[in-house]
């Protein structure tokens, strides 16, 4: 059979149907200082004055915690293995090898100025599973595998979340080696330069569903008091890279009315993204991140900007809607102001619905456990997100403080991730089963 992701190839798998759950098993917690300790102690790598994590993939950072996370999974009993990309797969054996392992984890990589909690919870929580599992000696039915996905955040090398879109077979693994980060360096070469370049073909390695715990990244969770978010579905996506050519010339002799201005036109550009997405209501957000004066002086009218612009909808239709006012509204503004605009879609991921059965297993799990819950939407992009297009997947959402993340204020507290990972935990037993050791 054609792995998913080998280049092209779509093959879902099914998890099979959960074995009971013993009843002795029920009361187990995952060791919430042992978690935290670790969250901790990996913050270092990278660490910012501000209290923050600055571990932009394939960076030397990321090196360091990919060592710390392969000696502590190593020691945890597991193998660990690497793809071509980078991504690492922690296997924890299970009683029945013939079964496609149950995927758990997240990333280890961060934004620029970005937190301790992003990805991070739920790579540590899935391997503070692993641990627990282990001190209380349970073999699971099915094996296990610990994952950190390569370049979830997509700040360094576009797009967002490459590794797992590899695996799920949106990208040919030659396409992903080839992208360049703003230096020029490959995504090949910076494999290469931190030792993480693996012999295993991405997809190779076939996980029977994935399961992600992460910070919720939004205020919703807090703001109703509930500690557990089962998400059902999440966001779909589009990336841009949009350029304005206008005219530089001398800001002292150019006339207001003859000025082809690209920093003015952007400013329209700006706030008609904004408008916009106000104006497709609740369902659609807009967000220019990055924006560069090419030749920038203080005595020269701009003539030259680039830009990247984020649309996102839980609707495939809106993303469609917006797409479209987005093009009329910049052909127009680009005519009245004589600057060029233009708007390059570089990636498009449609919006996702989790695995109804898997999404089930995290309510169960939450309800269990006494947690209040509620089912949530994903406004960010996860791994999972591109998982759920090959084989089920599902997620659970903790809160953060003030729904801060994609910043190093990013907060969340050692309760609540606690009760995150023991969901997972409960989860897993409930998908992988536990071995009958009669
Ligand atoms: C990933 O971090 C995203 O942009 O949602
Ligand atoms: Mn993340
Ligand atoms: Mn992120």
């Amino acid at each position: 059979m054609t792995p998913p992701g080998a280049d092209g190839a779509r093959c879902p798998v099914h998890v099979e149907p959960p074995a009971p759950m013993t009843k002795s098993f029920s009361n187990l917690q995952i060791d919430s200082e042992r978690l935290w300790g670790t969250i901790h102690e990996t913050a270092r790598f990278g660490a910012t004055p501000k209290g923050g994590v600055r571990r932009l993939t394939l960076g030397p950072e990321d090196k360091q915690v990919r060592n710390w996370f392969r000696t502590a999974c190593e020691a945890a009993g597991c193998e660990v293995y690497v793809d071509a990309l980078g991504t690492m797969f922690a296997l924890r054996s299970g009683r029945d090898m013939t079964k496609p392992p149950l995927g758990i984890g997240s990333h280890l990589d961060t934004q620029p100025t970005g937190g301790k909690y992003d990805g991070v919870l739920g790579t540590l929580a899935a391997l503070e599973v692993v641990r627990t599992l282990n001190a209380a000696g349970i073999e699971t039915e099915i094996p296990l595998c610990v994952v950190n996905w390569t370049n979830e955040e997509g700040s360094r090398f576009a797009p967002a979340m490459m590794a797992s879109g590899t695996y799920a077979g949106d990208f040919t693994t030659e396409d992903i080696l080839a992208r360049k980060d703003a230096d020029g360096v490959t995504v090949a070469e910076a494999l290469e330069a931190i030792g993480y370049r693996g012999s295993e073909a991405v997809g190779a390695r076939r996980l029977g569903a994935f399961v992600e715990l992460h910070i919720e990244q939004g205020p919703i969770l807090e703001a109703e008091g509930k500690t557990i978010g089962v998400v059902h579905n999440g966001q779909g996506i589009i990336w841009y890279d949009g350029r304005l050519t206008g005219f530089a010339s001398h800001a002292g002799t150019t006339p207001m009315p003859l000025r082809r201005d690209a920093l003015a036109t952007f400013a329209e550009v700006v706030l008609a993204v904004e408008r916009i997405a106000r104006e497709l209501g609740p369902e659609a957000v807009g967000t220019i991140g990055e924006a560069t004066i090419e030749n920038a002086s203080r005595n020269v009218v701009p003539g030259d900007l680039t830009f990247t612009l984020d649309v996102r909808s839980a609707n495939a239709a809106t993303l469609d809607k917006f797409d479209i006012m987005l093009r009329k509204v910049f052909e127009e503004i680009a005519a009245r102001r004589k600057v060029a605009v233009e708007l390059n879609q570089v990636w498009r991921k449609e919006p996702t619905q989790f695995d109804a059965k898997l999404v089930d297993a995290v309510e169960a799990a939450a309800k269990e456990l006494g947690y209040g819950y509620r089912r949530i939407t994903s406004g960010a992009g996860h791994d999972a997100c591109n998982l759920a297009t090959v084989m089920p997947a599902a997620m659970i959402f903790v809160p953060c403080k003030d729904g801060v993340s994609h910043n190093e204020l990013e907060d969340a507290t050692q309760a609540d991730c606690a009760a995150g990972a023991n969901v997972l935990l409960h989860t897993v037993l409930a998908l992988a089963g536990v071995a009958d050791k009669g």
